[in-house]
C-alpha cells in the first residue's frame, strides 16, 4: 500500500494550496458577506484548468482522476468552501456523468465548454417533495415528435444563477411513481422556458449560488437525453457517488482550516499566564481534531482511489462523507470552542467555519442517507 502522493498529485496540491492560501482565504469574508463569488475568481479557476479537472485532454480537460479532483478540492475548500462547492458541483456533478454518459456528440457539444468555464454545470434533482427520496422526481418530460417537453420546479440547485447547462432529472413513465419512470437531460438554461427562480438566503456557503431552476414547456431534442430513457435515476445515484467525493473532500478541508487556525488562537492566545496551547485540555482538542481529519482524508482518498479504477465506490463514497462531514462539524465545534467569545464574533473565521461546515452533513444525501446506503451495502 502506498500513501505517497504521485508527482501530479504533489503539483495538483501545491497549486491549488497557493491559490487557495494566496487568493481566495482573503476573499472569502467577502464572499461571505457579498453571497456571491466575483467573475475575476472564475477566470482564475479557467485559467488554472479547475473546470475541467476529470474532463478528458481531448475535449479541452486536464484528463485527470477522481483522486486529483479530491486533492484540489480539499485545499480549495481550505480557502474558501463557497468556491469549493461550486467547483465541485460543476466537475463532479456536470463533467464526470457527460464523460461517463455522453455520446460523442453530447462530449463534443458540452464539454469543451464547461473544461474552459465558459459554462457552469448545476444539477436538478432535488424538488420539494423529493429531497431525500431523491426517487419521488415529478418534473416531467413528454415526448413531442422528436422533441421532449420539460416542465417543473428544481430548489436548491448549487450554481443555479450561473449555470449554462443543467443536468435535469425528470419522471418520463408517469405509470410508476419511483425510481424506474426517470431520465436525465441535459438541458441549456438559454433554452426558452428556462428561467432562474428564488435565491436562497443560507446559513453557509454564502458566496455560492443556491436557486430554484424553472422549466415551463422547455422543448428539447431527442440528442439531450443522457443514457437510456427511464434510467436516469441510475446515472444520478453513480453521480451523487463521485459527488460525495467531492463534498467529503470540502469537509476534510473546512475541518483542516480550523484545526490550522485552532494552532495558530492557542499559540497566540495566553490565559493564566500561559498560551492556551500549553493546557493539556487545548492539546487534546488538537489531537482528536488531528486524527479524526486524517482518517477522514484516508477514507476520501480510498473512494476516490475505487471510483479511479473502476471499482464499486458506493459504500466507500457514502463512509467518506459520512464520517469527513461528522468531522468537520466536530472540528468546527471545537475551534469555535478553543477561540471562546473571540470565535463567536465575526473578527475570526471561525463563524463563517462553523456555518459552512454544517451544509456538508446536509447536501448530497444528509448524514442519515449515507448511513442507509452504507447498511443496506452491508446488510442487503
Ligand atoms: N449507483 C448505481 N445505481 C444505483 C446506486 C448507485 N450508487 N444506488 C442505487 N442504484 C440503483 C439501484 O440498484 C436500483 O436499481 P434496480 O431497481 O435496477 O435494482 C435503483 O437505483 C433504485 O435504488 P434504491 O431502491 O436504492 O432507491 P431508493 O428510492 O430506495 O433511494 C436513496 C435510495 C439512497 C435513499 C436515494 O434516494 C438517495 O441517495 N437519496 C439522497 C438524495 C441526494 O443525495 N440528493 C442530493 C441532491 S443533489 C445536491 O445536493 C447537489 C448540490 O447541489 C450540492
Amino acid at each position: 500500500m502506498d500513501f505517497k502522493l504521485s508527482e501530479q498529485e504533489n503539483l495538483v496540491r501545491e497549486m491549488t494550496r497557493d491559490f487557495a492560501q494566496q487568493v481566495l482565504a482573503p476573499l472569502a469574508r467577502q464572499h461571505d458577506k457579498d453571497e456571491t463569488i466575483g467573475p475575476d475568481v472564475f477566470k482564475q479557476l479557467s485559467e488554472l484548468g479547475l473546470m475541467g479537472m476529470t474532463i478528458g485532454e481531448e475535449y479541452g480537460g486536464a484528463g485527470m482522476g477522481n483522486m486529483e479532483l479530491a486533492i484540489a478540492l480539499d485545499e480549495l475548500n481550505q480557502g474558501c468552501a463557497s468556491v469549493g462547492v461550486t467547483v465541485s458541483v460543476h466537475n463532479s456533478l456536470l463533467g464526470s456523468p457527460i464523460t461517463k454518459w455522453g455520446t460523442d456528440a453530447q462530449k463534443t457539444e458540452w464539454l469543451p465548454r464547461l473544461a474552459t468555464g465558459e459554462l457552469l454545470g448545476a444539477y436538478c434533482l432535488t424538488e420539494p417533495n423529493a429531497g431525500s427520496d431523491a426517487a419521488a422526481v415529478a418534473t416531467s418530460a413528454v415526448r413531442d415528435g422528436d422533441d421532449w417537453i420539460i416542465n417543473g420546479t428544481k430548489i436548491f440547485v448549487t450554481n443555479g444563477e450561473w449555470a449554462g447547462l443543467c443536468l435535469v432529472y425528470c419522471r418520463t413513465d408517469t405509470s410508476v411513481s419511483n425510481a424506474k419512470g426517470i431520465s436525465a437531460f441535459l438541458v441549456p438554461m438559454s433554452a426558452e422556458g428556462a428561467s432562474v427562480g428564488k435565491k436562497e438566503k443560507k446559513t453557509g456557503i454564502r458566496g455560492s449560488s443556491t436557486t430554484e431552476i424553472i422549466f415551463e414547456n422547455v422543448r428539447v431534442p431527442a440528442s439531450a437525453l443522457l443514457g437510456e430513457v427511464n434510467a436516469g435515476f441510475k446515472i444520478a445515484m453513480d453521480t451523487l457517488d463521485g459527488g460525495r467525493i467531492g463534498i467529503a473532500s470540502q469537509a476534510v478541508g473546512i475541518g483542516q482550516a480550523c484545526l490550522d487556525a485552532s494552532i495558530k488562537y492557542a499559540g497566540e492566545r495566553e490565559q493564566f499566564g500561559r498560551p492556551l496551547s500549553a493546557f493539556q485540555a487545548i492539546q487534546f482538542k488538537i489531537a482528536d481534531m488531528s486524527t479524526r481529519l486524517e482518517a477522514a482524508r484516508l477514507l476520501v482518498r480510498k473512494a476516490a482511489w475505487l471510483r479511479d479504477n473502476q471499482m464499486s465506490c458506493t459504500q466507500a463514497a457514502a463512509q467518506a462523507k459520512l464520517s469527513a462531514s461528522l468531522t468537520a462539524n466536530f472540528c468546527a465545534d471545537e475551534c469555535l470552542q478553543i477561540h471562546g467569545g473571540a470565535g463567536y464574533t465575526d473578527d475570526f473565521q471561525v463563524e463563517r467555519l462553523f456555518r459552512d461546515a454544517r451544509i456538508t452533513e446536509i447536501y448530497e444525501g444528509a448524514t442519515d442517507i449515507q448511513r442507509i446506503v452504507i447498511s443496506r451495502n452491508l446488510l442487503g
